[in-house]
């Protein structure tokens, strides 16, 4: 005899629509499972979901030979721009596996290394910003960070320079991306007949998705046109054939796949900058340690590649943030064939839905301990962080629809936090501040505001 899932009280047609909050939904799937516990069953209009919080639940499904990556509702919408590149693939779509075989080996730990020249030019920007604007100015981190983290990926991925350090205003892409997200986001809550009404937004809508393609079909073209001999992911794109099967990426696929590593790679990394930041001002003394380590291993000196396996304190701030926050919070599963899980308790019917809430999930006290809300960067040191059970730590999703852009997000934080703790302190523009959510394709902290005052204290020089 199974169990029944749990699930609150609904109404007829539009199921539990009336229980999601409109702005932050986030909101209601952690208030729901503070109510319901480790599994909950949502109907929203006419899609349904199965909704876990536990590690138990979550590591029994964590299994690429039982469950497999669905693309939801809003992802189905981003596939718009996206198709059937990395992240909004459908499982049986064979260029997902093409192009992952292709991309792999540049993902990896040693060809980010690579990236560091580009990843530091980007980070002095930002340093520069914040120094030449002085103490008074009030720095908006999330703002500042999604420039960081654009220009990033764009330099990075397509040795492309948007520039948004050097403009007021953002570049016409970064608009009509940010609009199209928003747009996508929430379009599946409304009915076609309104939809199909909103001739304004429509036309819009269309207009954003060309903006980008036509971008990333320019640099394709230009990329033919005059080639360059650096390895990145755009060369490696049009240049590498699938190991296995020996195909090439049509062009389509690499203006979908450019386009998914700037959709995937600069929210997701900047809400973890600001979430780490937010950490850092409202505890002094990982502030202390941060600093303490940064002089140790740089002193006044420029960040070098060889400097990153050395800065431990700096990594487990970051994942302990990840752990604590994870931007890109939710990811949806579904059984290959109907099943039991729970240890027997729960039914679920093949291709149903599973919505796993990572960020519930890496706080369950049985992995975590009592005091798993706070925020400890030690707990994700000193051979500790190996040590948890596996897949208590995912905020990179799991197995092989799991992050690709990992090694290349945290390297990115990484060089980040060293430069902006080498550089200055933070002082909160309101104290009485306490962490606020916003919501879009992920979640990153609203309204959190600081000053950025250069340090003052002597920082010692490190011979190299
Ligand atoms: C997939 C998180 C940075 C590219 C994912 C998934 C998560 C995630 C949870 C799995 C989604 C799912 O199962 O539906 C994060 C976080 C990041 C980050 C927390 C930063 C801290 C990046 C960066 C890139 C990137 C910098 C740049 C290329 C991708 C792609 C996928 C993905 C292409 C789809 C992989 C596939 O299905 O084959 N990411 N990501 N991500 N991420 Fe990231």
């Amino acid at each position: 005899m199974t169990t029944p899932i749990p699930s609150p009280p609904s109404i007829p047609f539009l199921g539990h629509a009336a229980h999601m909050d409109r702005e932050i939904p986030f909101r209601s799937f952690q208030l729901l499972a503070d109510q319901y516990g480790e599994i909950y069953r949502l109907n929203i209009l006419t899609r349904k979901a199965i909704v876990v919080n536990s590690y138990d639940l979550v590591n029994e499904l964590s299994d690429d030979s039982k469950f497999y990556k669905t693309v939801p509702a809003t992802l189905q919408e981003v596939r718009r721009a996206l198709g059937d590149g990395l992240f909004t693939a459908f499982k049986e779509e064979p260029n997902w596996g093409i192009a992952h075989r292709l991309l792999m080996p540049t993902f990896g730990t040693l060809p980010v290394r690579d990236m560091f020249d580009d990843m530091l030019d980007i980070a002095e920007q930002l340093i520069l910003k914040w120094e030449r604007f002085g103490p008074t100015y009030t720095v908006d981190p999330a703002e500042d960070f999604t420039r960081l983290t654009f220009d990033t990926i764009a330099l990075t991925a397509m040795t492309y320079r948007f520039n948004a350090f050097y403009s007021e205003t953002a570049h016409p892409f970064t608009q009509a991306m940010g609009d199209f997200l928003a747009e996508a986001a929430v379009r599946v809550n409304r009915p076609s007949v309104v939809q199909a009404l909103m001739r304004g937004t429509n036309a819009k809508y269309e207009q954003d998705i060309k903006t980008m393609a036509d971008l990333a079909d320019e640099i394709i073209a230009e990329r033919k046109k005059n080639p360059i001999d650096k390895p990145d992911l755009l060369n490696r794109m049009l240049y590498h054939a699938d190991p296995k099967t020996g195909e090439k990426l049509t062009d389509d696929n690499i203006r979908y796949n450019l386009l998914t590593f700037l959709v995937a790679g600069h929210e997701t990394t900047s809400g973890t900058l600001t979430f780490a930041l937010y950490h850092i001002v409202k505890n002094p003394e990982v502030l202390r340690k941060l600093r303490e380590e940064v002089d140790e291993v740089l002193g006044d000196e420029t960040i070098t590649r060889n400097d990153l396996g050395r800065l431990k304190y700096n990594q487990a701030v970051i994942r302990e943030t990840l752990r604590l926050n994870p931007p890109a919070s939710f990811r949806t599963v579904a059984p290959l064939e109907d099943c039991v899980i729970g240890g027997g308790k729960y039914f679920v019917e093949k291709d149903v839905s599973i919505v796993i809430n990572s960020w519930k999930m890496q706080c369950d006290p049985k992995v975590w301990g009592e005091d798993a809300l706070l925020f400890k960067p030690e707990r994700m040191m000193d051979g500790k962080f190996e040590q948890y059970p596996p897949n208590a730590w995912q905020p990179f999703g799991y197995g092989s629809r799991g992050c690709i852009g990992r090694a290349l997000a945290i390297q990115e934080a990484q060089i980040c936090l060293a430069c902006i703790i080498q550089k200055f302190d933070f002082v909160m523009k309101d104290p009485s501040y306490e962490l606020k959510l916003k919501q879009t394709m992920t979640v990153k902290p609203k309204d959190f505001y600081i000053h950025a005052v250069p340090r003052t204290d002597k920082i010692k020089r490190v011979p190299r």
